[in-house]
This record gives structure tokens, C-alpha cells and sequence, in this order.
């Protein structure tokens, strides 16, 4: 047996923050698409191959075994019928095409975390799309000019989807790269699971988790699995692309015998190569480790009091020296000059044990309590209880931005900015501050940081802490880019 272990609290039900919005004009129906299961079982279909890569991906309802085949399975939301989602590859500079289709009964969209995209192909609901209501199909077609590993997922609702198993891992591979045992993605989530190994469904909406650290789970998979075994290249190194699907968890990952990881990229960004004896990885961020073979026995979950073997390693029969793909050395862009950037504040309040009284909400200021009782919200960014609506910035194209940005709460939150990475000077790797690029940021309480970036990408991008029930209960905004 493995898996997290916190004390479980059983609160009230209550989903009643998004899907209020306002209509949008909806995209026209694919028309034509393959229907029945061809591209559950192929997901990566043949069609167009010039035109790059094309995959259909379905949301529905479906079940997962977490405790193994004789064990009931549990209900989740899927895609393709898979947790994780199926994995997306495509190559850089190509485009990218997923023809989605709901099979859900809740509308859904999906957000291509990481991806500089175009604003319309980002997956927002009441801000870049009208959400895919149940039955509808809707395309998402972008060019991926980045290589590196990024994620998929939910975001209607996301603090329930996501956590109902709707995400899954999206790789934009370099130039003579491809994945292979010395090339591996591992998904890490935490999953809240009662006894009988269904997804705790009686906890959804906790206050007391909104309002703490968010929903924790109780049980940890790498790629859908407890303890999985992954056959790794016997000699030679192995890169190891982590990702943190966990809706609130933040992780903490080391090899059994402490051997060295060589972190190469950040958030899909590739950085000047450092090596770290354990990672932290927030909700939503990824880290690209370089390991050597020798080392790679297992993986373990260090973060809780008791360490949790997170994966097995097993040498593959093959004993060829593999070496992995290393991508650049260097970030993506350069950091720029900040001398004439327009600041904006952001301060971020509320939570338990904070400090915030009151807040405005639909225009009304009300108190944090029945902010709480009436509404679930329990967060603010500026004083504004955040929604897609509430506006923090309006910013000229091409504007170099910085993001003051502050943690006046008593909990961590990992801040998302979506449609562009930001620089910022982090202490999170071997305390020795250093900048460097990426597009979810783990902020300390009392921690004040900037968030630079050059505002090249127009369109309305969602800044919000990725604790999925923080996000939820107030604390997003939106940069709007024009
Ligand atoms: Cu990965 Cu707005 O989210
Ligand atoms: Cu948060």
C-alpha cells in the first residue's frame, strides 16, 4: 500500500462558482469528425500528416482502477477512456490539432498549460471560449513553436474535473528528439480515495480545504499507477520529464541512494543545467531531470514524514549506452531590461489565518464571512474576490511587464500566468537565488516576487494560483493584452 496520508476532512458539498457567465458565440460543430472508438484506441490518427499532428480526444465519464483489477473500479471523467489523458506528442514549430469532443453531462474545455498559444485556442471558458457544452465537439488547432513538456487539462470547474482524472500530458518534442527509455514523462497526482478506492466525492467543495491548502489527496500514482514499474535504459542517462497534475499537492520527489538530478528545463523552458539532490514541484509545474542509469533504481516521494516509493526503475534487456536528449542550455528568450516596465501590484490575500476582512464581490464589498458562508469565496487578488471577470491589468502589446507580485496569506499558492512564461528570481533550488523562466511559480507566505515578462502575446490571459480550489474560491484575474 502507498499513498498520502492527511487527515481527510468531510465538509459540504457546493459547486456553484463557475458556468454563470455570460453567452458566447459558439463555434460552429466539426463537421465530419470520426465517431465511434477508432481514435480511443489510436488516438494519434493519420489524418493530415502534413498539416502536423491530429488527434481526437473525448471527455466521459468512465472508471480507473487505482487498487488493481480485483478491487472496484472507481467513476472518473476521462480522456479517451485513459487516466492519464492520452499522451499528445508534436514537433516544434508544427501545428497542433485535437478535435474534442464532450461526452460529459457538464460543459468542459481544455487548457494547453505552458503553450504560448493563441489566445481563442487557450481553453478559458467565459474569457476565450464559450464552454463545450455536453454533445458539442470543438477544435483547438495551434502551432507549438516550443519544445519541452507541458500538460492538458480541464478548466471549467477545474477544481472538480481535474481532479476527476481530466488531464493528461502534452510533449512538444526538438528536433531529432523522441521519447524513448532514456526520454520518459512521469504524471504524478494525488488522488482523495475512500476506502473501497473511489474518488472521495463527499469532500468536494470543502471549505476547509478552499480555505487551507486545498484538496490534498490520499493516494499517489505516476502515470496512473501506484508504484509503477518503468523500464528505463540499463546504462547510459535518462531524462525524466515530471509533472505535477495534483490539484493542490505540492510535491517533493528524490531518488532512493540521494543521487544527483541534473535539472535542464523548468516549465517546458529549457535553463542553464544545476544539479539538486531532491525537486519540489507545485501544482502544475514541471521539471525535466537528467539522471544517470546508474542511480535509477527508484523514485521516492519525499515531501510527507514518511517517504513513499513513487516508482520503480527497471533496466530494460537492451544494454546499448543510451544517452538522453538534452535540449538547449538556455531559456527560450532572453530576461528584458526592466528600466522603463510598467509595475503593476498584485497583492494576494485571504485563506485561513489571513488577514483579509472584507472583499468586493460582484461590485458589492462584503465580509470574508459570508464571502465564505454565502458564496465559497475566500481568496482575493487587489481587494476583488477573482472570476474571469475581474481585470488586473489592461497592457499595450509589446509592454515589458513586471508583476509585483505578494503573498499576504499564510499558505503557498503556485501562480499561473497563462499565454506566456515570465521570468523571476527564484530561491527555491539550493536557496542561491537565480533567474530563471517559467510559467507556474510556487510563492511562500510573506513572499514578494516579480514576475517579468514582455507582453508580446495579445489577448485576455488568466493569471490565477493554481491550487485549483484557491482559483475557485477567488484568486485569478485576467492581464488583458491588446
Ligand atoms: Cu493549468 Cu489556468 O491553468
Ligand atoms: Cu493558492
Amino acid at each position: 500500500m502507498s499513498g498520502f496520508n492527511p487527515e481527510v476532512t468531510k465538509l459540504r458539498k457546493n459547486d456553484t462558482f463557475f458556468n454563470k457567465g455570460k453567452t458566447m458565440k459558439r463555434r460552429a460543430f466539426i463537421g465530419g469528425v470520426a465517431t465511434g472508438m477508432a481514435g480511443m484506441l489510436l488516438p494519434k490518427l493519420s489524418l493530415h500528416a502534413k498539416a502536423g499532428n491530429v488527434y481526437e480526444i473525448i471527455a466521459e465519464h468512465g472508471t480507473h482502477y487505482f487498487g488493481g483489477t480485483d478491487q472496484k473500479p472507481s467513476d472518473m471523467m476521462l480522456y479517451n477512456a485513459q487516466s492519464p489523458g492520452p499522451m499528445l506528442i508534436a514537433k516544434k514549430s508544427e501545428m497542433l490539432e485535437i478535435r474534442f469532443k464532450n461526452k460529459l453531462s457538464e460543459p468542459t474545455t481544455i487548457h494547453w498549460h505552458g503553450i504560448r498559444n493563441i489566445n481563442e485556442m487557450d481553453g478559458v471558458p467565459e474569457l476565450t471560449q464559450a464552454a463545450v457544452e455536453p454533445g458539442e465537439e470543438f477544435i483547438y488547432r495551434f502551432p507549438v513553436n516550443d519544445a519541452g513538456t507541458f500538460w492538458y487539462h480541464a478548466h471549467n470547474k477545474a477544481w472538480y474535473q481535474v481532479a476527476k482524472g481530466l488531464y493528461g500530458p502534452l510533449i512538444v518534442l526538438d528536433k531529432g528528439e523522441r521519447l524513448d527509455t532514456s526520454n520518459i514523462v512521469l504524471v504524478a497526482d494525488d488522488w482523495r480515495l475512500d476506502n473501497s478506492y473511489q474518488i472521495d466525492e463527499d469532500s468536494f467543495g470543502s471549505l476547509h480545504d478552499w480555505s487551507h491548502g486545498g484538496r490534498l489527496g490520499n493516494w499517489l500514482t505516476i502515470n496512473g499507477k501506484s508504484q509503477p514499474e518503468i523500464t528505463i535504459a540499463r546504462t547510459g542517462t535518462i531524462r525524466l520529464r515530471l509533472i505535477n497534475a495534483a490539484n493542490a499537492r505540492v510535491m517533493q520527489f528524490a531518488l532512493d541512494g540521494r543521487g544527483e538530478m541534473e535539472v535542464v528545463a523548468i516549465d517546458g523552458a529549457p535553463c542553464t543545467p544545476f544539479r539538486l539532490k531532491d525537486i519540489t514541484l507545485g501544482p502544475a509545474q514541471r521539471l525535466d531531470i537528467i539522471i544517470s542509469a546508474d542511480d535509477a533504481t527508484r523514485l521516492m516521494e519525499i515531501s510527507g514524514r514518511q517517504p513513499i516509493i513513487a516508482a520503480d526503475f527497471l533496466p530494460e534487456k537492451d544494454n546499448k549506452v543510451k544517452q538522453a536528449f538534452l535540449p538547449d542550455k538556455q531559456a527560450w528568450y532572453p530576461r528584458p531590461d526592466i528600466t522603463h516596465a510598467r509595475q503593476i501590484d498584485i497583492d494576494m490575500q485571504g485563506g485561513a489565518m489571513g488577514n483579509l476582512t472584507q472583499a468586493e464581490f460582484n461590485g458589492e464589498k462584503l465580509s470574508l464571512r459570508e464571502l465564505a458562508q454565502k458564496h465559497n469565496k475566500l481568496w482575493a487578488l487587489n481587494g476583488v474576490v477573482g472570476s474571469y471577470a475581474h481585470m488586473l491589468a489592461d497592457v499595450k502589446l509589446n509592454e515589458i511587464i513586471v508583476l509585483n507580485v505578494y503573498n499576504d496569506s499564510q499558505w503557498p499558492h503556485a501562480m499561473h500566468l497563462h499565454g506566456q512564461h515570465f521570468w523571476v528570481r527564484t530561491k527555491e533550488f539550493n536557496n542561491a537565488p537565480f533567474w530563471i523562466l517559467r510559467d507556474t511559480y510556487l510563492m511562500q507566505p510573506s513572499e514578494k516576487a516579480q514576475l517579468i515578462f514582455v507582453a508580446d502575446n495579445p489577448g485576455m490571459w488568466l493569471f490565477h494560483c493554481h491550487m485549483l480550489e484557491h482559483h475557485a474560491a477567488g484568486m485569478g484575474g485576467v492581464i488583458a493584452v491588446s
